[in-house]
């Protein structure tokens, strides 16, 4: 399972990065406006930082306006994605960017038949949020594991983001499902390697070392 980053933040990106297992980004308008600096400047620097996929949201809600972004937004970095909300005028725009040859990361999916749609549109990527459903006492997992079942009964090759991630469970179940990535936010991916008994162990380890003989 490939682990992107959530985050528009530089620095969390290289942070991440350094842990040598980070293999693309995933942004949205609410993550850049934490920045405080302008929208595609933020964009670009991340796409040059990254080798991986970067998904960059479009701000527009109609076919037309999207297009036309999601033109200039590929422009930005080889490695960018452009992420489509899935709404009508969204699949419509996804069918035309595909044929052209841009890829996309369909996002606020929250059903099954949704992503089912956004993979007939030929969505690169599709994006169940689990953590919002999870908030509203859906199961959010449910939703991957449905979509799943889906692109494998008919061979689409959209690859699923589990995003909205809150927690490492979020994780496991996604690697035990099969998704392909999961976009974890900054602090779950800080938190992730960490274990209680690891710590001990290795403190216990590094006092018995001292006791052998020089
Ligand atoms: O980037 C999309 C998604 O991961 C947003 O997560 O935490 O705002 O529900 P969240």
């Amino acid at each position: 399972m490939k682990f992107f980053i959530d985050t528009a933040d530089i620095n969390e990106i290289k942070k991440a990065q350094e842990v040598g297992i980070l293999d693309g980004v995933t942004t949205n308008p609410t993550l850049v406006s934490k920045i405080g600096r302008p929208y595609r400047e933020v964009l670009k620097e991340i796409a040059a930082a990254v080798k991986g996929p970067v998904s960059a949201e479009v701000i527009g809600v109609e076919y037309e306006a999207m297009i036309k972004e999601a033109r200039e937004l590929a422009r930005l970095g080889d490695n960018i994605n452009i992420k489509i909300p899935l709404i009508e005028e969204g699949l419509k725009a996804v069918k035309t960017l595909t044929a052209e040859g841009i890829k996309t990361n369909v996002t606020l999916c929250f059903n099954a038949v949704q992503a089912l749609m956004a993979a007939k549109a030929g969505a690169t990527f599709i994006s169940p949020f689990v953590g919002r459903l999870d908030d509203i006492s859906s199961e959010g997992m449910d939703v991957v594991e449905e979509i799943l079942a889906i692109y494998n009964n008919y061979g689409f090759e959209t690859e699923v983001i589990v995003a909205s991630i809150r927690n490492p469970l979020h994780i496991k179940y996604a690697a035990m499902m099969g998704a392909d990535i999961a976009t974890i936010p900054f602090s779950v991916f800080k938190s992730i390697v960490k274990h209680p008994l690891t710590d001990k162990g290795l403190a216990q380890f590094l006092e018995d070392y001292k006791k052998i003989p020089k």
